[in-house]
């Protein structure tokens, strides 16, 4: 942490949420708490909601949760360190001068010289694209028929003929050059010692959702190999963990954010009003960027090459996102290449049309798979049906199944009967009496027990928060230990620590986590949506199977663990008797 936790602590509560976030958007009364249009989403009828008393944000539309300071550093796209200086000086804080350790002057040191080494190359490569020397460049993005808002918005340059003037460059400013070297921009030859790799290319810096450079690709103007040559990755560039154009995107407010392959077809999109597109950065799709982009939306819409490679990529971007709880579609580019030729050809009314005509992941995947049987042989279109029935079986929950089968069905002139009868029949070889306990779906994860066991933690945090009070009820059968998501255990740690002192303070133990991921996924544990009981007895009845979920969850843990754990056996047997107990106890919640 950059402050000492009290001082962060002292900040946070002399900033009253509402106060706060009144300076951004209209918020209005309503019962308990102020409503407002959520900012982070586009929408028409309030689903944000500020409470006072939680000193917490929450939009049940779009799920971004947080306290005052993960406001700020949303709306303003702030750094944590950042959010405390605004809001700081806003209370009249006075913050002291920082006092680093030797090793986290070197670190903090590092990091922030390799971002100025790349900040001073784009600026060097900016202006050369505009500079005489830059003419080739110049006209190669205008043939591509960007315009000058579009270049200097994503900071587009050019690297000369000689490697060697970056480094000349980068050493005037101050810059060693093992530095230099370490941020990916040149490396040293026998011949020529140290130089950039990129020359004579268009440079497409990479900026982080902080607007950081922190990498760049260049693009050969032509033919020539390759076409794009990228930055390595280093201390500030990680290629998994970021996505191209999403220091925009995710502000774009468009309720989906589309999923590129190039980092053109991401300029073209923007160009056009897309500004929700994103691109990985010269490698696949990973599942890291899944949960990036999971944090701006729900509904992701893949707009990758229609050949060959480009189908592939899908299929593989789709089961990542589907892993991620994301809600994945497919834009048809055809007949074109790419969206930037798609763009440049019919132009953005003719995307948009492609966007709402997009095709559900599902459909898709199966679309595709029917390409691979020649449906003229009885003995390949049974085969066929049979794979379907197995992914329908991918389904957790009935009703979507059966959605799904009818619609295939129809779609592929399949009796629904028949297929209903292939599902039921995958499913009883596979050793499962009903589809329906299939235990992990391919599909909603809804079924995956791990995900189940998380969920279950959630709802308990949540409920707790809501109703301090049960948690003297069951403190004794449920402790810190049952937690057994790593980021749960402490978020209960503090929480329980705080309630044991006769304190309540969600708001604060979201500022305790440095890493701005962690205090999203921190302020989503205080939102967990709670069912929606109408009696006494039937929240009680929820409230006790949650409870002993977790507490079963935990004893299933700690039972797998045993032999590579010393205390296992401990929290096994300890576990084994809170949970008989448990079972046969009722906690009343008034
Ligand atoms: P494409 O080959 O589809 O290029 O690569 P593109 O985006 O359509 O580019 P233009 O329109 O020809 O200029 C898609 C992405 O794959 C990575 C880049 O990130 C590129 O944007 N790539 C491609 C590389 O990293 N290296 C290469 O040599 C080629
Ligand atoms: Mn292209």
């Amino acid at each position: 942490m950059y402050y000492p936790e009290e001082l962060i602590e002292e900040v946070r509560s002399k900033n009253d949420i509402v106060d706060v976030v009144s300076g951004y958007v209209r918020l209005q009364k309503k019962g308990g708490n102020y409503w407002a249009c959520c900012p982070f989403h586009g929408e028409k009828t309030p689903s944000f909601s500020v409470s006072g008393s939680r000193q917490m944000y929450h939009c049940f539309g779009c799920g971004v949760s947080g306290n005052v300071y993960t406001f700020v550093m949303q709306y303003e796209n702030f750094s944590f360190p950042e959010a405390v200086k605004l809001l700081a000086e806003r209370a009249g804080v006075t913050l002291p001068e920082v006092e680093y350790s030797e090793e986290q002057k070197r670190k903090a040191g590092k990091k922030a010289r390799l971002l100025e080494i790349n900040r001073e190359a784009a600026k060097f490569f900016y202006v050369q694209l505009r500079s005489s020397r830059g003419t080739v460049g110049f006209q190669y993005l205008r043939k591509r028929e960007l315009s000058d808002e579009t270049m200097q918005r994503f900071g587009l340059g050019y690297a000369g003929k000689n490697g060697a003037e970056l480094v000349q460059y980068l050493r005037s400013k101050g810059f060693e050059d093992d530095l230099i070297k370490e941020a990916g921009v040149a490396s040293f030859s026998e011949k020529y010692g140290l130089v950039s790799q990129f020359w004579n290319r268009v440079m497409f810096p990479i900026q982080d959702i902080n607007n950081r450079v922190i990498g760049f690709g260049g693009r050969v103007m032509g033919d020539g190999e390759p076409k794009y040559l990228n930055s390595p990755e280093t201390q500030v560039f990680d290629k998994r963990r970021n996505l191209y154009g999403l220091n925009f995107a995710r502000k774009a407010r468009s309720g989906n954010i589309i999923l590129c392959e190039g980092y053109m077809d991401v300029i073209a999109m923007h160009q056009a009003g897309f500004s929700q597109a994103v691109a990985s950065l010269g490698t696949a799709f990973t599942p890291e960027q899944a949960s990036l982009l999971k944090r701006y939306t729900e509904n992701v819409l893949l707009a990758y090459d229609s050949d060959g490679a480009g189908v592939k990529a899908a299929l593989r971007g789709i089961g990542i996102l589907r892993e991620a709880g994301l809600t994945g579609k497919v834009i048809n580019m055809k007949p074109y290449k790419d969206p930037d030729e798609f763009m440049k050809a019919l132009g953005r009314e003719a995307f948009q049309e492609r966007i709402d005509q997009a095709e559900n992941s599902f459909f898709f995947e199966i679309r595709i798979l029917a390409e691979q049987y020649d449906m003229s042989d009885p003995e390949a279109k049974t085969r066929f049906h049979r794979e379907i029935a197995k992914r329908l079986c991918g389904f957790s929950e009935d009703a979507e199944r059966d959605n799904y089968l009818q619609a295939i069905g129809e779609k592929y002139f399949i009796g629904i009967e028949n297929l209903r009868k292939l599902v039921t029949g995958y499913a009883a070889q596979t050793g499962l009496a009903k589809p329906v306990e299939r235990p992990r779906s391919g599909i909603r994860r809804k079924n995956d027990p791990e995900e189940n066991a998380r969920r279950n933690q959630r709802l308990l945090i949540t409920w707790i928060t809501d109703q301090p009070a049960v948690y003297q009820k069951v403190k004794k059968y449920i402790g810190v230990e049952d937690f057994t998501e790593e980021l749960y255990r402490k978020v209960a740690e503090r929480l329980f620590a705080d309630l044991d002192a006769g304190s309540f303070n969600p708001a604060g133990i979201i500022s305790t986590f440095e890493d701005e991921q962690e205090q999203h996924e921190a302020a989503q544990l205080f939102h967990a949506s709670l069912p929606a009981l109408a009696t006494r007895q039937e929240r009680e009845k929820a409230f006790h199977d949650i409870l002993l979920s977790v507490k079963r969850n935990s004893y299933e843990y700690f039972s797998s663990r045993l032999g590579s754990d010393v205390n296992a056996m401990n929290k096994m047997v300890e576990g084994r008797r809170a949970l008989e107990e448990l079972a046969k106890l009722h906690i009343s919640l008034d």
